[in-house]
């Protein structure tokens, strides 16, 4: 913080647009901008709280304060904050009942899950009597008091991990060629009112800048194969709703194939009128992402396959243009030799950089937790792709932020 914003603080002044961003945030053209229309380019990391739990990962681990703490000084302006839809619908639960809950749901004691509560409270004592959606309030609110901005994504339907071809939350119940295996979870309207309780939650808290419609939307079998109507049809109805319900988040849209395929707006663009200004669309790249037999052989044409799929809507003046964030991407932090990764990581996390320093997207790295409440039915379970260690006390692997080179800074605008 600069000498002025101190000054300022001290004086006891509000000072959103030193500390912050200059709100609410716009897309015009492959831009986002800021109120006072200077280009915004987000830095975000996942953060997970989209599982059985309810609440946000790694609170038994750090205080909240702590952990925005870090990502402010890490050089984040952004969280992409995960929920579920079953959260979205449930904002009263106390955290100690979502606790018994999610030792239920995910197959793990109680004894286990009422260890986990006490030192969730114990790192952060306002939990003792607060509702799951109160934990979610005291995360946004305290990134925003650091300056960091927050990506509300709906990440699931059914709070637990994701995501694959049967975990039933890959796409709308409601579209055609229903099949049990990718979507009894996802009820379509259920989804909707969600986005839509989220939405007017998040007009209290000025640290929402942008909401995810949804998390890898994914078709299965003969879903899909209607030329994508359904995901014209219910994108459209989220965007709109979302946007009716609160005009100032901008609205990210991500491709099908789990975030990897927006081809088909090149001959018929989504209807984003109902949200205009506001558009921003999603990309997700790892490195089991690209389809070419082992292609990490060749950078030139891995980056050829980004841009055919989603990077080509950063081309100005088309009906499609508009912002892409790279809201997932993300390697294992602790492989082997070539500065903590494996080797196909290695050239994996090579290849996608150059092509963001190449193309200067925003970006949301794959992730903060270094552990989670539980996961697959282990307690306290590690995430050896968190940026952070076991602990969430600092980074796991020292060299990775190096790693993203000018990812960091704003070279290209408007
Ligand atoms: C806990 O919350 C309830 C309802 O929100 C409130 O009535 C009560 O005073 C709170 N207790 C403490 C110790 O803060
Ligand atoms: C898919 O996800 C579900 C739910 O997390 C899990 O039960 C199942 O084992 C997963 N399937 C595969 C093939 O990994």
């Amino acid at each position: 913080m600069g000498y002025l914003s101190r000054l300022l603080l001290v004086l006891g002044l509000a000072i959103p647009m030193v500390l912050g961003q200059a709100l609410p945030l716009k897309s015009s053209s492959r831009w986002i901008l800021d109120a006072n229309n200077q280009r915004v380019k987000l830095r975000c990391v996942n953060w997970a709280g989209h599982m059985e739990t309810h609440i946000p990962e790694g609170l038994h681990r750090q205080s909240v304060e702590y952990i925005a703490g870090w990502i402010r000084r890490n050089n984040f302006n952004c969280v992409r904050l995960t929920y579920s839809t079953d959260h979205a619908l449930d904002p009263a639960r106390r955290v100690s009942d979502a606790f018994v809950a999610a030792g239920q749901a995910a197959g793990v004691s109680a004894a286990a899950m009422s260890g986990l509560y006490a030192a969730v409270v114990q790192h952060n004592p306002f939990v003792a009597n607060a509702t799951t959606r109160d934990v979610f309030g005291a995360v946004v609110d305290t990134l925003w008091a650091n300056g960091v901005m927050t990506v509300l994504d709906n990440h699931v339907s059914r709070a637990s991990w994701c995501c694959n071809l049967t975990d039933g939350n890959g796409w709308w119940d409601s579209g055609f060629g229903y099949n049990s295996w990718n979507s009894r979870f996802f009820n379509t309207q259920s989804w909707l009112a969600g986005l839509q309780a989220m939405a007017a939650w998040s007009q209290g808290h000025r640290g929402v800048v942008a909401m995810s419609l949804r998390n890898e939307i994914r078709e299965f079998l003969l879903q899909g194969i209607n030329r994508r109507a359904d995901w014209y049809n219910y994108v459209k109805q989220a965007g709109d709703l979302v946007h009716a319900t609160h005009p100032d988040v901008l609205v990210l849209v991500g491709g099908t194939q789990s975030t990897t395929d927006l081809t088909h707006v090149r001959s018929k663009m989504l209807d984003t009128s109902g949200w205009a200004g506001k558009h921003v669309w999603e990309m997700h790249a790892y490195s089991f992402t690209v389809t070419f037999p082992d292609p990490f052989t060749s950078c030139d044409a891995v980056q050829a396959e980004y841009g055919l799929f989603a990077g080509f809507v950063l081309e100005q003046g088309k009906p499609y243009t508009g912002p892409l964030v790279l809201s997932e991407f993300g390697v294992g932090m602790t492989g082997g030799s070539e500065r903590g990764l494996v080797p196909k990581d290695s050239r994996y996390l090579a290849c996608i950089t150059a092509y963001m320093q190449n193309n200067d997207a925003d970006w949301a790295v794959w992730a903060v937790q270094g552990s989670y409440y539980v996961r697959d039915g282990n307690v306290d379970a590690d995430e050896g792709w968190g940026l952070l260690d076991h602990e969430w006390r600092d980074w796991r692997n020292q060299a990775f932020p190096g790693m993203l080179g000018s990812m960091w800074t704003v070279n290209q605008g408007p």
